[in-house]
């Protein structure tokens, strides 16, 4: 795989030149021949097509995204296998993903990040509908082409459904410590494996948010093992301590979304972002001294008794003082 395929013919599509790759596929820019159109097309690697249980999960998992039909999913047209390659053909989106644009731009403008929120939000609260959970809402995950109006600069699409790496631990492709990816914005229960609904999915959208905010997750360890402790114990530092100006009302909004035990977050992704929506708002219309801002409302919940660490994360447990 890599430059060599550019040129190719992959199963009525000419590969035209790599977009990007991440932890488990290469994602080229590619010509479909039969329709005449251009389209992305993920080629998996092929570690991935060579495990049994992740080819029987992808056709379904495949099968399940591609039932989703909503203007901010990136639809599929194909998924399928040919001569060994599993690839999926996609909806071309041009521009650039979150990531990308984040790495560039840095922080984001209040507006912009509710926008894209909101978004994304939308996306999710309708697979949750579907019983689809994503399990991996990350920048790369979000790609953000243009708008159709200056009312709506960014047309936002989230990709990746039924991909879910994440899980894979649990089919044992994965074993202890061997996360491929980012640990940036994995939800408490994911870490543990217990069972996970749509709310792991807003506590990743929330750790997104916060990044299109602060400019960083809410979470940085240098150590993958430290960083899923935090996630799991650690409270995460208020936004309004890595950008100053946010109104306490947000910080509240935002530690809601990031709260160790689902039930404590909103019931929705879009009720998360109408909360952050509404905290932005409140906060234009009476804009506060600093000496008028009230310090944080304490928002640290108690999490209950801190549940026995899985098995596979006990190095990290093991190495604290005092365990
Ligand atoms: N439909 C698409 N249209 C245009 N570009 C895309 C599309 N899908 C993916 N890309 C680009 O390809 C890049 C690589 O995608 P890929 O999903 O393989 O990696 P990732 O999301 O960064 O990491 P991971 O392996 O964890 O999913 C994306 O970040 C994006 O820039
Ligand atoms: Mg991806």
């Amino acid at each position: 795989m890599g430059a060599g395929l550019v040129g190719e013919r992959i199963a009525g599509y000419q590969v035209e030149c790599e977009l990007g790759r991440g932890g488990m596929a290469v994602v080229y820019r590619a010509r479909d021949l039969r329709l005449e159109r251009t389209v992305a097309l993920k080629l998996l690697t092929p570690d991935m097509v060579r495990n049994d249980t992740f080819r029987r999960r992808f056709a379904h998992e495949q099968r399940a995204a591609a039932a989703l039909d909503h203007p901010h999913i990136v639809p599929i047209f194909e998924a399928g296998e040919t001569e060994g390659v599993l690839y999926i053909a996609m909806r071309y989106v041009p521009g650039l993903d979150l990531r990308a644009l984040l790495d560039r731009d840095g922080p984001l403008p209040v507006a912009t990040a509710v926008r894209i929120a909101a978004q994304v939000a939308s996306a999710l609260d309708a697979a949750h509908e579907h019983d689809l959970v994503h399990r991996d809402v990350k920048p790369g995950n979000v790609l953000v082409a243009r708008g159709t109006d200056s009312d709506h600069p960014e047309h936002v699409y989230l990709t990746d459904f039924g991909l879910t790496k994440k899980s894979l631990s649990l089919t044992g492709l994965t074993s202890v410590g061997e996360f491929v990816g980012t640990l940036d914005y994995v939800a408490p229960e994911q870490i543990a494996g217990r069972p996970v609904d749509g709310r792991c999915d807003l506590y990743s959208l929330a750790c997104v948010v916060y990044e299109t905010l602060a400019g960083g997750p809410p979470f940085q360890r240098d150590d993958s093992m430290e960083l899923l402790w935090a996630h799991q114990y650690d409270q995460p530092p208020a936004l309004s301590e890595r950008r100053p100006g946010t109104p306490a009302e947000m910080d509240e909004v935002v530690a809601r979304a990031l709260a160790k035990v689902p039930e404590d977050r909103y019931d929705s992704c879009l009720d998360f972002v109408a909360a952050l929506r509404r905290s932005a708002r409140d906060a234009e219309r009476e804009p506060k001294s600093e000496a008028d801002t009230h310090p944080p409302t304490q928002v640290d919940r108690a999490v209950g008794p801190l549940p026995h660490p899985p098995q596979w994360a006990r190095p990290v447990f093991d190495r604290r003082p005092g365990r």
